[in-house]
Formats: C-alpha cells, structure tokens, sequence
C-alpha cells in the first residue's frame, strides 16, 4: 500500500518497464487497448501515459476498481480511461472492438474454464489484425522453464487445485481454435514471457 492508499504490487513496479519495451514494440497502430486483470492498476498507470497513441481501458473484478481509480487519478493521463469491472466468466464485455488485449499473470489464476472464456472473450473483442498480449510464467511441451516457476506451479496448486502456470501449447491450442494465431514468443526477466496472438486481418488489408 502507498502511503495515499493505492494499492501496491513490488512485482509490478520491477516488471513494468521491460513489458512496456515490448508493447511498445508490437502495438504500434492507434486504438483502444483492454486490459484484463488490470490488479492494482500500477501497470496501466504507468504504460498508458507512455503510449499515448492508446485509449488505455483497465479492468478487474469489481473489487479491484477503487484501487486502480487511485492509481488513474495520481496517472492524470487523459488517455487512461476509468477502470471497468470485468470478471471475465461473469460479466459483459466491453464493446469492442478493441486494437490491443492486454493481460497480466492472470492465466496461472484463472481456473481453466476462466481461461477458456478469457480467450473466447478476447477473441470477440479484438478487431480483426489486432493483437492479444498475454505476460507471466508459462511452461513449454509439458517441461518448465525453470525451477522457479516448477516451485510456482506446485505453491499455487497446494492453494488451489484449479490455479497452475499453463503450458504454452495448450493456450495456442485455445487460441487457434478463436481464431488467433501466435505471432511471438518473448523472453523476459526472471523466466517470465510475454506471448502475442494476432487476430487475422480482413482480406484485402495488411
Ligand atoms: C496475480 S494478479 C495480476 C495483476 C496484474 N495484472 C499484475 O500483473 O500485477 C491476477 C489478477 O487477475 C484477476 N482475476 C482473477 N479472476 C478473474 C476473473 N474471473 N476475471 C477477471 N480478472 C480476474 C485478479 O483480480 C487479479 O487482479
């Protein structure tokens, strides 16, 4: 907690910067982002004033609003719009379409049919040609990619059965079958990643 009473994540002040590099990098085009799981909101505080080609919109269970509005407030970026309440199996989504989806360490919390409605949803509000940003720890072909994240996995299925980090080839599965196809692959620190899905473009456009 910040002495003003804005929730605080340490997590989320030491990884901003290097997932601001890579948003930067892949979503380039002006448009409306949404972002899902937003948590304490310092992610949208701090990348939606530096990427103001983007309509920033955060969202989290409604619990999380009032957190995230102090975080907007103190941000004064006049392209981060009010925070919004979306549980991704419960609510109504916001009306798209949207450019960007962007999601945070949510898939390893999210049970899977959390999962599964978060790539269904996200795939209903992307427009076409626009790209879905997925950080966190994920495994690949079964294995983990590090020790770290195997003893991440075991702690968070000692909570919760249904919570675990997820093997990359079954969120590209889930995506392929929306109609999202992986695009990148990025290695960040402390053995995280951050996977982009592309929704296909229109024919006839670029
Ligand atoms: C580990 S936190 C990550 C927060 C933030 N993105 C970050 O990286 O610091 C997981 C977030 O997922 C959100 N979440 C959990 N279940 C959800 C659901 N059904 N729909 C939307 N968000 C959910 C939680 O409220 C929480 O903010």
């Amino acid at each position: 907690m910040q002495p003003d009473h804005r929730p605080y994540a340490p997590a989320a002040e030491q990884n901003r910067e290097p997932i601001l590099q890579v948003l930067q990098q892949w979503f380039t085009d002006p448009g409306t982002l949404l972002e899902v799981g937003a948590g304490t909101g310092q992610h949208a505080a701090f990348m939606a004033p530096r990427m103001p080609h983007l309509q920033w919109l955060p969202t989290d269970v409604a619990e999380h609003l009032p957190g995230i509005e102090a975080w907007r407030r103190e941000a004064a970026a006049p392209n981060l719009r009010p925070p919004r309440a979306l549980d991704v199996q419960a609510d109504a989504w916001p009306e798209g379409p949207f450019r960007y989806v962007y999601s945070a360490n949510t898939v390893h919390i999210l049970h899977w049919p959390g999962v599964e409605a978060l790539f269904a949803g996200v795939a209903r509000v992307l427009e076409s040609g626009g790209r879905f940003a997925l950080y966190g720890p994920f495994a690949h072909d079964g294995q983990h990619t590090a020790d770290s994240n195997a003893s991440f996995d075991r702690s968070l299925r000692q909570q919760d059965p249904g919570m675990g980090v997820r093997d990359r080839a079954d969120l590209d599965a889930l995506a392929a079958a929306h109609g999202l196809s992986r695009e990148a692959v990025v290695d960040m620190p402390v053995n995280n990643q951050i996977l982009i899905w592309r929704c296909a473009p229109d024919p006839g456009s670029v």
